[in-house]
């Protein structure tokens, strides 16, 4: 099954939104996408595969002809283009932290259920701080996971070797707290060639309940 990272384009901010509302907890506007691709149109990736069953036409059509709208499959970027995973990243723009460093933001990240396991999350990962670094000069990087997020903290700490900086209390809207996590980043390490065949000497046991979102 070929899977294809590329930056992310306004063009994929449907399906990218669909894929954050079926993954994840914390979902955002159509504009929220746009906001990021618009101000930041390198720093984000999308996986896409067309190794899935073949669409019909008219699920990807506006207008099926006699004038009526169809509805639009949210999975599907264009026929055969199937959206797997994503990540949306923005530079951190608030005011108030102008003093700091210029620095990246991973706002969302996300691989669907059936794609897991296979280390498309830490491509879309690596691609993302990459270009953060190197085009729009983030020195580091930070995000916020759940802690009970045991897939997520396996990827950042041990894969992306990402540190954690301190716990914010009922950070999310269910009173979870949050790991705000940060990652210096560094131009000559972060290139994405230097993890094309990345051997892992040790394997990480299984955690598959840890990726079932709580009703
Ligand atoms: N159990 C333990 N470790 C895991 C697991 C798991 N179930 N899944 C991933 N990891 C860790 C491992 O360290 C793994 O390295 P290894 O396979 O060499 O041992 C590493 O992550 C890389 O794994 P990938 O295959 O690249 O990760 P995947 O593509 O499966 O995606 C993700 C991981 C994004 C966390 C996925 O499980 C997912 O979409 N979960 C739901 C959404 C989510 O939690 N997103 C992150 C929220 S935080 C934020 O958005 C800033």
């Amino acid at each position: 099954m070929p899977v294809t990272i590329r930056r992310a384009t306004i063009d994929d901010i449907i399906c990218m939104q669909n894929a954050n509302l079926h993954n994840l907890p914390e979902n955002y506007m159509l504009k929220y996408y746009m906001y990021h691709i618009l101000s930041w149109p390198e720093g984000s990736f999308v996986a896409t595969t067309t190794d899935v069953d073949e669409p019909q036409m008219d699920q990807l059509s506006l207008e099926d002809g006699k004038g009526q709208e169809t509805k639009l499959d949210p999975n599907y970027l264009a026929p055969g283009e199937k959206l797997v995973g994503y990540v949306l990243t923005k530079m951190n723009d608030d005011p108030d932290q102008q003093d700091q460093a210029p620095n990246g933001h991973v706002t969302s990240l996300s691989v669907m259920r059936t794609y897991r396991r296979m280390g498309i999350a830490e491509k879309l990962m690596r691609q993302a701080l990459f270009a953060l670094n190197e085009v729009y000069g983030a020195q580091f990087v930070s995000l916020h996971v759940r802690q009970s997020n045991r897939a997520a903290l396996h990827l950042y700490a041990d894969t992306l070797e990402f540190e954690v900086l301190s716990v914010e209390k009922s950070y999310y809207q269910d009173g979870e707290d949050a790991y705000a996590m940060k990652k210096i980043l560094k131009l000559d390490e972060l290139h994405p060639k230097n993890f094309a065949n990345r051997k892992m000497a040790e394997k990480l046991e299984d955690d598959f309940e840890s990726d079932l979102l709580v009703a």
